[in-house]
């Protein structure tokens, strides 16, 4: 079989801490029928991938290649490949095994990249900006004046989150886990911010909503944070439990029927498994880029050859925005 010389790629062995990640040379094939080589510029890391590496989401087998999203150029093209040739400009958000530094692919997964669209950029609002599209458009369709919570306000999706919920008008008020990430929120504009450090949310959301609740809560970081959230919401709005960073939140379901409020437990997985619902959440998320709504921070970038370092980082709540690998 005719190969390429050496290829970098960080996989695992099997589950464990950020160490497990092990950055080594491979021996890619030439792409087959219907397949494309992608040369990567940038990959993106989400906690998903933490998940997946620490065995909270078990893989089907190991070694375990990571990673769903990337950015790249097209090398070459098998047989039977149409609308793609060497040279092309190309993404794709959910197809497993991105932490390389070359990959093969079918070319049904993957979608030219618009020119003005950077491959930073591209690696930054793929998958968080489909996420923040479910949770505005899906799990709690927001409106104008609505109240809404959302946690982990500077992380990777949360940046967006609140971004866009704000563009759309409604009330944000937004956690964060240090003095430093609070600043950082203030100077995007965001008028309510509150540290989880220093201070009591339940408290500083009643005193922001003068007691009146909350019309949703989005919340990714789940144990720590979502039952006091639910609390804070008013009866017929929404709790939105999408992600669980501290770990699974135990959930009163009891409780939150006798208030009728809608809880809602959304996988980007499930949403977003037709390729139609993928192309058309992407071209919505890039024109919020184009159009300024994503106010899009110099990602953080770190070589591939260090992708343990960077899940570190991000597992100990040490990273803002986004989180790209350069291989
Ligand atoms: N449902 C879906 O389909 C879907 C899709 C994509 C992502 N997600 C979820 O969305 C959430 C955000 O993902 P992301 O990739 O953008 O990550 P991220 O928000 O950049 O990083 C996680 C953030 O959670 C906060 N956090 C609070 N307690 C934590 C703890 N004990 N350990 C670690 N982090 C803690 C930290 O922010 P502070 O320090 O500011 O509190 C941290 O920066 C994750 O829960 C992820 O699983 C879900």
């Amino acid at each position: 079989m005719n190969t390429i010389k050496s290829s970098g790629i960080v996989r695992i062995e099997r589950p464990g801490p950020p160490n497990v990640l092990k950055y080594e040379d491979i021996t890619l094939a030439l792409p087959g029928p219907g397949e494309v080589l992608i040369n990567q510029k940038a990959i993106g890391i989400n906690f998903l991938d933490v998940f997946q590496r620490n065995g909270t989401f078990p893989m089907d087998t190991y070694p375990a290649p990571l990673g769903c999203e990337a950015s790249g150029v097209v090398e070459s093209v098998g047989t039977g490949v149409t609308g793609f040739a060497a040279g092309d400009r190309v993404a794709y958000p959910l197809s497993n095994g991105a932490y390389a530094e070359k990959r093969l692919l079918k070319a049904s997964e993957i979608f030219k990249l618009p020119a003005d669209i950077s491959h930073d950029q591209a690696a930054s609002v793929m998958v968080k900006g489909i996420t923040a599209h479910m949770l505005i458009k899906k799990s709690h369709r927001l409106k104008a004046g609505e109240v809404v919570l959302i946690h982990a306000m500077t992380g990777g999706v949360g940046t967006l989150l609140s971004d866009w919920a704000r563009s759309i008008g409604a009330i944000v008020i937004g956690t964060v886990g240090s003095a430093a990430k609070k600043q950082l929120a203030l100077q995007r504009g965001f008028e309510h911010v509150i540290n989880l450090q220093s201070e009591n949310f339940v408290d500083a959301v009643t005193t922001v909503t003068d007691g009146r609740g909350l019309d949703v809560v989005y919340d990714g970081i789940g144990e720590t944070t979502f039952q006091k959230s639910v609390d804070l919401v008013k009866e017929g709005g929404s709790a939105v439990l999408y992600g669980w960073a501290s770990g699974m939140p135990v959930v009163d379901m009891e409780r939150i029927g006798k208030r009728k409020i809608q809880y809602v437990r959304p996988a980007v997985f499930e949403h977003y498994a037709d390729r139609t619902e993928v192309d058309a959440a992407l071209a919505e998320i890039f024109d919020l880029v184009r159009n300024g709504v994503f106010d899009l921070q110099k990602p953080t970038i770190y070589p591939l050859s260090e992708a343990a370092k960077a899940h570190a980082d991000l597992e100990s709540r040490k990273t803002t925005g986004s989180v790209i690998l350069r291989p």
